[in-house]
C-alpha cells in the first residue's frame, strides 16, 4: 500500500515544520499549505487522504475552508485544530463535518491516533455521510452554554455535534444535576428541527392516566372531565423534537404506546379511533441506567432497544473534578455580571475535594448562594455537606496554575500534603513516617519544621 498523503494547512510555519517533521518519521506523506485558499487548490489537483486544518487562518478562515473542502469532497476526513477552545467550537467544527478536532497544545499519543482513525474511518465510505451535516451560522445564545474541558465532557461535545443533525434517537443517562437536559437542549439546537416545535415531557411525577392525556391528548368525552378535545405533546411537536425527560419512571403500559408511535410514526388519542400521523424525533433522558432497568423488568426491553440508538452517559461531577474551576467561573459570571468576584485558593480547593452528590446542580445552586453572601468582592464557600473526598492532584495542579501559584509554592504544597498524608497513615509516628516516604527521619524532620505541622 502506497504512503498515505496528509496536507498539513497552517499559517504559521514553525507550527507546520514541526507537524511535517513529526509526521514524515511516520512514513507519511506530506504537503503543506499557508492558507485556505492554496489548501482548497491543493485538494483539487492533488489526491489527499487527509486534511490537517488550523481553525484560525487570516483570509478565509478554517471552517469556511472546511466548508469549501466538504463541498467538493465530502469523504476526506479534516482533523481541526483549535487553541484551547470551547465547546460551541467544537460543535460547529463537527457540525461542518470535521472528522474531528483537536486542542493545541496536544499530546503526540494523541494526535498520531487520531490521524490513524481518520484515515482508517476515511476507508469507511458509507459512515462518513453520517457525520456530514450543514453549518449553522447561528450564534449561540449565552444561556444554555455547556462547559466542560475534560476529555469526558469533550468526547460528548463532539458526539452532539455528530448526532444532531440527523433524526436519530437519542438516549441520554445521567444522574440528578448532572446536565441531561442542557445536553437534549444542544441536541435540539443544533439540529435540522432547531426551528420547528420542541416539546418536553416529564415522564414521572404524573399518574399514568393524566400522562397519558398529556403526551397522546384526548377526545371529547374520552373520560370523566374530558369535555373537549385536547392535543397531546406528540401533536404539538410533530414535525420537531420532544423531550421525554425521567423516561426511566415511565409506567409499562404508556412505554408500550411510545414504542408504537416509534414504530408507525401514529397513535391514537385517549378515546380517538383515528390514528394520527406525526414526525417527531424523540429525545428521552433517564437519571437511572435503563440496561438495569430492563433487566429488573421495570423498563420493556423492545422499548430500550429502540432509544437506545445513541446513548449518551453523563459523568458524575466529581469524576470532572478538573471542570469544576471553570464551571464556577461560568456560574459567577451568571449570578454576578456586574461584579468580578475572586475565589481564593482555599475556597476553590474546598469545591474541589467535596463529592457533589447533587453534581452541576448543586454546584450551581452553593455558588449561587456565595455570590450573595460574599464580602467585598471575595467568595466564601463556607462549610460543604460532609461527603468530602480528596480531588486528584491533576485538579490541584490546575486550580494552582490558574491561581498564578508559583513553582515553588506548588511544589511545597504537595510536599506538605505527601508529608501529612505518611504521618496520618502511620498516627503520627515519625519514623514509620519517614520509613514509609523512604527519607531519612532528619529530613522529615526539617521539613515537618519547615511546613509548620503539628503533630
Ligand atoms: N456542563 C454544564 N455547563 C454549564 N451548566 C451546566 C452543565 N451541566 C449542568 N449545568 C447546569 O446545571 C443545572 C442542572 O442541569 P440539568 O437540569 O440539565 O440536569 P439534569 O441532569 O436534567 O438533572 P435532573 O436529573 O435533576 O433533572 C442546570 O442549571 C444547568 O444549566
Ligand atoms: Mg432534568
Amino acid at each position: 500500500m502506497s504512503a498515505k498523503y496528509i496536507l498539513i494547512v497552517d499559517d504559521e510555519a514553525p507550527m507546520r515544520k514541526n507537524v511535517y517533521d513529526l509526521l514524515s518519521t511516520k512514513g507519511y506523506s506530506l504537503c503543506e499549505a499557508g492558507n485556505g485558499e492554496d489548501a482548497v487548490e491543493l485538494i483539487k489537483t492533488e489526491n489527499i487522504d487527509l486534511v490537517l486544518l488550523d481553525i484560525n487562518l487570516p483570509g478565509m478562515d478554517g471552517l469556511t475552508t472546511l466548508n469549501k473542502i466538504k463541498t467538493f469532497n465530502s469523504d476526506l476526513p479534516v482533523i481541526i485544530f483549535t487553541a484551547y477552545g470551547t465547546s460551541e467550537r467544537a460543535i460547529e467544527a463537527m457540525k461542518a463535518g470535521a472528522y474531528d478536532y483537536i486542542e493545541k497544545p496536544f499530546e503526540l499519543d494523541e494526535f498520531l491516533l487520531i490521524i490513524e482513525r481518520g484515515l482508517a474511518f476515511s476507508e469507511l465510505v458509507g459512515e462518513v455521510k453520517e457525520l456530514r451535516s450543514i453549518v449553522s451560522t447561528q450564534q449561540e445564545s449565552g444561556n444554555g452554554q455547556m462547559i466542560g474541558s475534560s476529555k469526558i465532557m469533550k468526547d460528548i461535545f463532539k458526539t452532539i455535534g455528530r448526532v444532531s443533525p440527523s433524526d436519530v434517537t437519542v438516549l441520554i443517562q445521567g444522574e440528578s444535576g448532572t446536565g441531561k437536559e442542557l445536553i437534549a437542549d444542544a441536541i435540539q439546537r443544533h439540529s435540522l428541527r432547531k426551528d420547528k416545535p420542541y416539546v418536553k415531557v416529564n415522564c414521572g411525577g404524573l399518574s399514568e392516566s393524566i400522562l397519558e392525556s398529556e403526551i397522546f391528548g384526548h377526545e371529547k368525552g374520552a373520560f370523566t372531565g374530558a369535555v373537549s378535545q385536547r392535543q397531546g405533546r406528540f401533536e404539538l411537536a410533530d414535525g420537531g423534537t420532544i423531550f421525554l425527560d425521567e423516561i426511566n419512571n415511565m409506567p409499562q403500559s404508556l412505554q408500550v404506546k411510545i414504542l408504537r408511535v416509534m414504530q408507525n410514526q401514529s397513535f391514537f388519542r385517549v378515546g380517538g379511533e383515528e390514528p394520527i400521523k406525526v414526525n417527531v424525533r424523540i429525545i428521552a433522558a433517564s437519571n437511572t441506567d435503563v440496561e438495569k432497568e430492563v433487566e429488573k423488568g421495570t423498563f420493556r426491553k423492545d422499548l430500550y432497544y429502540r432509544l437506545n440508538v445513541v446513548r449518551i452517559n453523563l459523568p458524575l461531577l466529581s469524576d470532572r473534578p478538573q471542570d469544576i474551576p471553570l464551571l464556577v467561573k461560568h456560574f459567577l459570571k451568571k449570578y454576578s455580571a456586574e461584579q468580578e468576584l475572586v475565589v481564593p485558593f482555599e475556597e476553590m480547593q474546598t469545591l474541589l475535594d467535596y463529592s457533589w452528590p447533587g453534581n452541576v446542580r448543586e454546584l450551581e445552586n452553593v455558588i449561587q448562594r456565595a455570590v450573595v453572601l460574599a464580602r467585598k468582592n471575595i467568595i466564601t464557600i463556607g462549610k460543604l455537606g460532609t461527603e468530602g473526598k480528596k480531588t486528584g492532584i491533576n485538579a490541584f495542579i490546575q486550580n494552582a496554575i490558574e491561581q498564578g501559584m508559583s513553582f515553588k509554592n506548588i511544589v511545597n504544597r504537595i510536599e506538605k500534603e505527601l508529608i501529612l498524608t505518611a504521618l496520618r497513615k502511620n498516627n503520627g509516628n515519625r519514623t514509620k513516617a519517614a520509613d514509609c516516604l523512604q527519607i531519612h527521619r532528619r529530613l522529615l524532620y526539617s521539613k515537618i519544621k519547615e511546613h509548620n505541622i503539628n503533630i
